[in-house]
């Protein structure tokens, strides 16, 4: 079975960006994958320190949640501009993957949703969380999505369904990418060794 990392929300009631993401969520479930949801308050970490030592629980659980994922989604609000420092924090997080192997989020599709109420800025978001996710290795999934601020959601037993049926269809094309990348990597064995780590890691 694959899985899945599902992280985003903000600390708001009501969060979009988190209901987008449950959404999401929910339909990885339907198809097969095993999904671990963090969102919102679960997301608050200390800001990360690469001095930083010994891990707090809730930083080693979030990273032992990307370790294990063979596919990501992130869902982050946009706030001026950019994804909310929430979301870049749990980003910068995965530093400490540096000298896994394979590192950082390396060979894993990660699918980015931000939630706007203007489109521009969410686009801008978009691509400073695609540019991040690339900057760590991953494949960032072909399909992005902006959802509108004012989007609704259908919530049934704590997962959410699209209702407006274009930012419906994007997120599922979105997830089912995340998917299909992610079985491709479950079921793939590579007998390339992994190059050593260099020192700082790149
Ligand atoms: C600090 C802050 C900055 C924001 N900046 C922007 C922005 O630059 N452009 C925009 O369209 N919306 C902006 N918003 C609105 C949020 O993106 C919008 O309310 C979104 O729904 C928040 O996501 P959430 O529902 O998951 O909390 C901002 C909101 C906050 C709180």
């Amino acid at each position: 079975m694959i899985r899945i990392a599902a992280l985003g929300g903000s600390l708001r009631a009501g969060s979009v960006s988190a209901q987008a993401l449950r959404a999401c969520a929910a339909r990885a479930r339907g198809a097969g994958a095993q999904v671990t949801v963090v969102a919102g308050r679960d997301l608050v970490l200390p800001l990360y320190d690469p001095d930083g030592g010994i891990r707090t629980a809730e930083e080693s659980r979030l990273l032992a949640t990307l370790r294990a994922a063979d596919g990501v989604l992130l869902a982050s609000p946009t706030y001026h501009g950019g994804m909310s420092g929430l979301m870049k924090n749990v980003l910068d997080h995965a530093e400490d993957l540096a000298h896994d192997t394979p590192a950082y989020l390396d060979g894993r599709a990660v699918g980015c949703i931000t939630v706007a109420w203007n489109e521009v800025a969410g686009a801008s978001a978009l691509a400073g969380m695609r540019a991040s996710v690339q900057a760590l290795r991953a494949w960032a999934a072909p399909m992005g999505v902006v959802v509108g601020a004012d989007a609704t959601f259908d919530l049934r037993d704590g997962e959410g369904y699209g209702t407006d049926p274009r930012t419906a269809r994007r997120l599922d094309i979105l997830t089912d990418q995340v998917l299909d990348f992610a079985r491709m990597r479950a079921g793939h064995t590579t007998s390339v060794p992994a190059p050593p780590p260099l020192e700082p890691a790149i």
